[in-house]
């Protein structure tokens, strides 16, 4: 079965980014794939250290990338790029993880401005040899378009803008498509 890892790049303990990447997984998940969340808010994960081999789970994350086929990257917009969070994790992982996998990309941003955000993502991914997908997904003014799953009445991460949901669903089952087509 298409195996898809979603990474979330924030450590906000109610994060938009990691509600935006649950709507994204689940409709990967529809599209008949295995899902898994790697919430880095959740990881044990000290800064890159070049002389050392293994740092908290590092390597468990590692294997987990490399067990997906496709993978959704998503951080929030932090000074116009991507979060240190994400970069940190960004150090862990070479094409040893990334090779042969598909990338689907998602930045939130508290204002308007996440262009220079997933530009980032793009050159950086293919740094490590990933496929990333031409479709890809920009949320302005998250906390207003984007239900937490402390916000939501049921626990349920939500979209609430149509137009931005209806983009992130697709971002999942197009990731999901790319990772299939290229286990052929
Ligand atoms: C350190 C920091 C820098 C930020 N820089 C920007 C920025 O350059 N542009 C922007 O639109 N929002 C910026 N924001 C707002 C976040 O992108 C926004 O709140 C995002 O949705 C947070 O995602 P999260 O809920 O997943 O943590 C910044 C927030 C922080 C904490």
């Amino acid at each position: 079965m298409t195996r898809i890892a979603a990474v979330s790049g924030s450590r906000s303990a109610d994060s938009t980014t990691r509600a935006a990447l649950r709507v994204a997984l689940d409709a990967a998940a529809d599209a008949g794939a295995d899902t898994d969340l790697i919430d880095l808010a959740a990881a044990d994960l000290p800064l890159y250290h070049p002389e050392e081999d293994a740092q908290g789970d590092s390597e468990e994350l590692k294997r987990r990338v490399r067990e997906a086929d496709g993978v959704l990257a998503g951080t929030p917009v932090y000074r116009g790029s991507y979060s240190s969070t994400f970069k940190n994790f960004h150090d862990f992982c070479g094409s040893d993880e990334y090779a042969n996998t598909a990338v689907g990309l998602l930045a939130t941003a508290g204002g308007g401005s996440y262009g220079g955000t997933l530009e980032h993502l793009r050159s950086t991914f293919r740094n490590v040899h990933a496929w990333t997908v031409p479709h890809e997904v920009g949320i302005q003014g998250a906390s207003s378009k984007v239900e937490t799953v402390a916000a939501s009445p049921d626990g349920e991460p939500r979209i609430t803008d149509e137009d931005l949901r209806g983009r992130t669903e697709r971002l999942g089952r197009v990731v999901v498509e790319h990772a299939e087509r290229m286990r052929e």
